[in-house]
C-alpha cells in the first residue's frame, strides 16, 4: 500500500496494538511517535515532560510529523494529543489517512490504571476525569479523521479489517 495510516486516538484506545497487527499482518512499516521521541531523545515521555514542559513535547511531535513526510506503506501509531494541533492535522492528511480508534472511558480506564508512563494521567487515573477530557478533545479526533472505528466489542484483527478495507 502506497499510502500512510495514522492512527489517532485516546490514550490506551489501543493505537499500538492496532499498529503492531497492521504491521505483522499487512507488511506495513511501524512508527511509535512516543517510542521514536523517546529515542530521539534519550528520556523518557515522563522525563520529557518534567524537565522540559508539554509545550516542548508537542513541538518533538510536529516535528517528528512533519519529517514523516516521504513515508510510505507505514503505519504510524500517534500520541493521544496529536490531533489537537492543526498543522499536524495537515501533515499527516498530506502524506496519509487518518484513523480514530474511539474506546469508552471505562474501557480505557481498565487499560491504563496501572501504568504511570502518561504524565497526563498521573494523579487523575479515574473514569471521571478521562471522560472529561475526551469530551474536550472528541472534537478534534472526529474533525481529523478519514474513518472512525468503535474499538468497543470489535476484536484486533476485525478493526485492521475494517481500516484495511477503508484504504
Ligand atoms: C498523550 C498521550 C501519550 C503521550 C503523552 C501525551 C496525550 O501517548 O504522547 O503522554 O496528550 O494524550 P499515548 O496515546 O500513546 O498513550
Amino acid at each position: 500500500m502506497s499510502k500512510n495510516i495514522f492512527l489517532i486516538g485516546f490514550m490506551g484506545a489501543g493505537k499500538s496494538t492496532i499498529a503492531r497487527t497492521l504491521r505483522d499482518e499487512y507488511g506495513m512499516r511501524l512508527i511509535e511517535m512516543d517510542e521514536q521521541i523517546e529515542s530521539q531523545e534519550g528520556r523518557t515521555i515522563s522525563q520529557i515532560f518534567a524537565e522540559d514542559g508539554e509545550d516542548y513535547f508537542r513541538s518533538l511531535e510536529t516535528r517528528l510529523l512533519v519529517d514523516l513526510a516521504n513515508e510510505k506503506n507505514t503505519v504510524v501509531s500517534c500520541g493521544g494529543g496529536v490531533a489537537m494541533r492543526t498543522e499536524n492535522v495537515a501533515a499527516m492528511r498530506a502524506c496519509g489517512r487518518i484513523v480514530y480508534l474511539s474506546a469508552a472511558p471505562e474501557t480505557i480506564y481498565e487499560r491504563v490504571r496501572h501504568t504511570h508512563n502518561r504524565p497526563l494521567l498521573e494523579g487523575n487515573m479515574n473514569v471521571e476525569y478521562i471522560e472529561a477530557m475526551m469530551k474536550k478533545r472528541l472534537p478534534k479526533y472526529l474533525e481529523a479523521a478519514d474513518l472512525t472505528v468503535e474499538t468497543d466489542g470489535t476484536s484486533t484483527l476485525q478493526i485492521c479489517q475494517e481500516i484495511f478495507a477503508y484504504m
